[in-house]
């Protein structure tokens, strides 16, 4: 029997409600719409509309993908970051909204400076790279160790008209050359925290790009290590951080000889963002 618009949009609200996703609400606007190809208003203008049963069976594979936490980034395949639209799937981490403010930063920074060239490490879904690359004039290469989440990085470069120098890598291995500004958001999340964290996080996200083994700090320990071989005179590294990792980063520049370093917080008075220079 066929369905309008309007009941099927409360089934769903009332199926995720009951399930507990806190954004049910709009979450089940997304799902109908996203089915349909509509917007948002034509799911209130054209509610008593009847949806065909193939758009059903799409709707109710995304709502029971949605009740398995499912994050909705992934359901749709794509996001919002910095303005910009990004392709993401479950080889890659959803970007956070946390991480503009390193974006930002990095962008302030590279016009301040004049930077000519950034390497991104461990780029995911390329959000920091391709933003970078189209807010600035540097040159911009990334890497990540992940194949699957390199081949999402370069349709997202092409989407947005950047060009990125994509590089497979674990860290600095395949990296070449040298660079005014070292940019990473690398995995940092204790390893015995990512089995309290959301579902939507531990059972849907690649726990690749969540785990900073024991203490968090592995990655920033063996990026910080290389980082004199890879950065030019006067360059600048720049970490994004968890909200209790400021001073074991502070620490591990100074020892690393770096120099002014700082660390930022983000709008919920968290430290987020280190940056640091080289002489
Ligand atoms: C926290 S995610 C950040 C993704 C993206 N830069 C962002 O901010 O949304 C960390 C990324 O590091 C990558 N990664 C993990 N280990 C790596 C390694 N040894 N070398 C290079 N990249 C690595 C993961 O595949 C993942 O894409």
């Amino acid at each position: 029997m066929s369905q309008t618009i309007q009941a099927v949009l409360d089934s769903v609200r009332t199926k995720l409600r009951a399930a507990d996703i806190e954004s049910f609400s709009i979450d089940a606007q997304l799902i109908v719409s996203e089915a349909l190809g509509v917007d948002k208003i034509k799911l209130v203008t054209h509610n008593t509309d009847e949806i065909s049963d193939d758009k059903l069976n799409i709707i109710k594979e995304y709502t029971a993908r949605r009740l398995k936490r499912e994050p909705m980034q992934y359901i749709l395949g794509r996001c919002e970051f910095m303005g910009l639209d990004f392709k993401v799937d479950r080889n890659t981490l959803i970007p956070r909204a946390d991480t503009e403010n390193l974006v930002e930063e990095a962008i302030n920074i590279i016009k301040e400076k004049g930077y000519r060239n950034v390497l991104d490490i461990g780029t995911g879904s390329g959000a920091i790279a391709v933003s970078i690359g189209k807010y600035t004039a540097a040159e911009v290469t990334a890497v990540d160790i992940s194949k699957a989440a390199l081949s999402i990085a370069e349709e997202n470069a092409r989407q947005n008209n950047v060009y990125v120098n994509f590089i497979e890598s674990d860290l600095f291995a395949n990296v070449k050359g040298s660079f005014d500004m070292i940019v990473s958001n690398p995995p940092y999340i204790e390893r015995a925290v990512i089995d309290t964290l959301d579902s939507q996080v531990k059972d849907h996200e690649p726990l690749s790009a969540l785990d900073g083994g024991e203490d968090g700090l592995d990655f920033y320990r063996r990026i910080t290590a290389d980082l004199h071989r890879f950065l030019k005179k006067k360059g600048c590294i720049i970490f994004e951080i968890g909200y209790n990792q400021g001073y074991a980063l502070y620490d591990m520049l100074v020892k690393n000889n770096f120099r002014n370093i700082s660390v930022k917080k983000d709008l919920a008075g968290m430290d987020r963002v280190v940056t640091g220079y080289i002489s």
